[in-house]
């Protein structure tokens, strides 16, 4: 019998990922740029995996968060397919590849919440089976298979999803811009506005988007590809103020993409908005860009800003955005930095 356990954490895209060229294999049309949240202490924003292996089971199997679920799903299946074509059996001295395997996976926070719990999800998925397997060499191919973005948690720090040209997705891979050490200062608030499941799935979604939106093909040939230049710089020269502008401008594009999907997808909701509005008053008052706020699938926020500024934003939230639930369920692992993926 073999045992792994694996934690890997969310990440969070300042330049979107949004749409597929490939819907099968899981093929951006952009690029897309995140930071990925720390994961050491299990504390932060995590998915937790434990895959066991025995030639005594006699089915797999596998539970999200303590529920039995069909481990025939297809994204599961495609990611179990391309993990096995990588194992070497020379790595594999027992008969490991034909043991029935039991998966039980976890979230600390709201599943489909678009809060990317599927990225954390199957970037936990495949580096277990990738260490159940002794596979080698990178991993974020593989991940991708089970959902886009979780191809950019197979990385810690400041992570870009290159979205490749072949036809067959093999360049379609992950690769670390820069490591947390790079900025230590960046911060990430997450403001959980509601914790309910979206009501519009990512995957859903952005295929409609594929079909009906035609500001998607002008964003991603002619919008992105300048936005992730100008953010890589932004990252290497730590100039928040560009960062900050441009995360902004990302995300307000990608529901703009969503408003103009047919028919609209609607994520963000009216406490989303007066975040939106607040970091904007905060960021005039202080006459210089402090926060920066973006949003995936659904209306949570999460603010990015830097160390000297968390104290005073958390308690001005506080007053503006008043919660019934206790201090402490409300402000969860303030010390939220950037860091490596991590097997426990
Ligand atoms: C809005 O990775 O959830 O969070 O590849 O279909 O599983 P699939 O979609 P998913 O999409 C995430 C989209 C996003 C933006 C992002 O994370 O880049």
């Amino acid at each position: 019998m073999k045992i792994v356990t694996c934690i890997a954490p969310v990440n969070i895209a300042v330049i979107k990922y949004w749409g597929k060229r490939d819907d099968e294999l899981i093929l951006p049309i952009n690029d897309s740029i995140s930071s990925t949240l720390d994961a050491k202490s299990g504390a932060n924003m995590c998915a937790k995996t434990t895959i066991m292996a025995s030639p005594n089971f006699k089915d797999n199997k596998l539970w999200l968060n303590g529920k039995e679920e069909n481990f025939d799903a297809v994204r599961l299946q495609n990611c179990l397919k391309e993990i096995k074509k990588r194992i070497n059996p020379i790595g594999n001295k027992e008969d490991i590849i034909n043991w029935n395997i039991h998966i039980c996976s976890e979230n600390n926070f709201p599943t489909a919440a678009g809060l990317a719990s599927s990225a954390a999800g199957y970037a936990c998925l495949v580096f277990a089976l990738a260490k159940l397997y002794n596979i080698e060499g990178d991993i974020s191919g593989l991940a991708r298979r089970g959902s886009g973005s979780a191809c950019r948690s197979i990385y810690g720090g400041w992570v870009k999803w290159c979205k490749g040209e072949s036809l067959d997705g093999s360049d379609s891979l992950a690769v670390q811009l820069a490591p947390t050490s790079h900025w230590p200062d960046m911060r990430i608030i997450i403001l959980v506005v509601n914790e309910s499941r979206k009501k519009h799935s990512s995957t859903n979604a952005m295929k409609t988007s594929m079909s009906t939106s035609t500001l998607l093909a002008t964003r991603a040939e002619t919008i992105v590809p300048a936005r992730i230049n100008n953010m890589e710089i932004a990252i290497k020269t730590k100039d928040f103020a560009k960062f900050a502008e441009l995360t902004m401008r990302d995300s307000n594009q990608f529901h703009a993409i969503c408003l103009d999907t047919y028919p609209p997808c609607f994520y963000l909701n009216e406490v989303s908005h007066s975040i939106i509005e607040f970091v904007h008053a905060y960021n005039d008052f202080k006459k210089s860009t402090q926060v920066a706020y973006t949003y995936d699938a659904g209306p949570n926020a999460c603010l990015y800003t830097l160390e000297n500024n968390v104290s005073e934003l958390i308690s001005i939230i506080n007053e503006v955005f008043p919660t019934s639930a206790s201090r402490e369920e409300y402000i969860k692992g303030i010390r939220v930095k950037t860091t490596e993926l991590s097997q426990v």
